[in-house]
């Protein structure tokens, strides 16, 4: 469904990402892993539209590299960014129009986010509440939530498990098992190596901007041997 040819991202001068091969297939979980500074976010932002970019990032067989970030979202590209980003000072439902905000049909939007309440309870629950008094966790389903409701072709997760406790990590690692399980195509970016195996089907390990190992996620056991590789550790 997303193909990326030849990427290479800059920010100013600076080329972040030189130039890397990267195929996520319908319905498929794909996981981008790699230390800090490595260019996840770089290679999200040049997906969503919002880094310069070289190379082609095609969906469904369609060049996208030219086009707005608007244009990609209303084509299907929705994003949970790193650091939650969700509007503090509205409500959770706000949040949730917010994300529907490119979409036309706005009857069937209303739809949606009660359908999205069945499968998260917990922003149903406080859906009336300012989103900034929400807990950490709560806050993540949110930002996911909030990707969801544009309706996406593809769903980009950006360190959903950043900063949580391994319980709550948990629940988002579960989530994330059941929206594939409702089909949805996700490239999911993460440091938790190996709870993003787990529930991935292939795997690119991103090293400076280069890739430089990927394959089925199986081929990488329980991630330990990556870490280790990853971080210099020699057992
Ligand atoms: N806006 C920016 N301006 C200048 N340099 C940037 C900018 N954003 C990222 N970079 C640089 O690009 C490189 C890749 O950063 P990026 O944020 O993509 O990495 P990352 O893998 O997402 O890291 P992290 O795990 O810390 O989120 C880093 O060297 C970073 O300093
Ligand atoms: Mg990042």
């Amino acid at each position: 469904m997303l193909q990326i040819e030849s990427l290479k991202v800059f920010h100013g001068p600076i080329e972040a990402v030189h130039g890397i091969d990267i195929n996520v297939p319908e319905g498929k979980c794909v996981t981008l892993l790699g230390t800090n500074g490595a260019g996840k976010t770089s290679t999200l932002s040049s997906i969503t539209g919002t880094a310069r970019a070289t190379g082609t990032i095609r969906l469904d067989g369609e060049d996208i590299s030219r086009l707005s970030i608007e244009e990609r979202c209303k084509l299907g590209i929705a994003l949970s960014p790193e650091g939650r980003r969700i509007f503090a000072n509205l409500t959770v439902y706000d949040n949730l129009i917010m994300g529907g905000a490119t979409r036309r049909d706005k009857k069937q939007l209303t739809a949606d986010i009660a359908a999205w309440f069945v499968q998260f309870p917990v922003l149903g629950e406080r859906s009336s509440q300012r989103a900034g008094t929400l807990s950490g966790g709560e806050q993540q389903m949110l930002a996911i939530a909030r990707a969801l409701v544009s309706n996406p072709r593809i769903l980009l997760l950006d360190e959903p498990s950043l900063g949580l406790a391994p319980q709550i990590t948990a629940k988002i690692f579960e989530i994330i098992r059941d929206l594939k399980t409702l089909g949805m195509t996700i490239l999911l970016v993460e440091q938790n190596a190996s709870a993003a195996i787990e529930v991935s089907d292939y795997v690119y390990v991103l090293n400076t901007g280069t890739i430089s190992s990927h394959g089925d996620a199986s081929k990488f056991g329980d991630g330990t041997k990556l870490v280790d590789e990853l971080t210099g550790v020699h057992r």
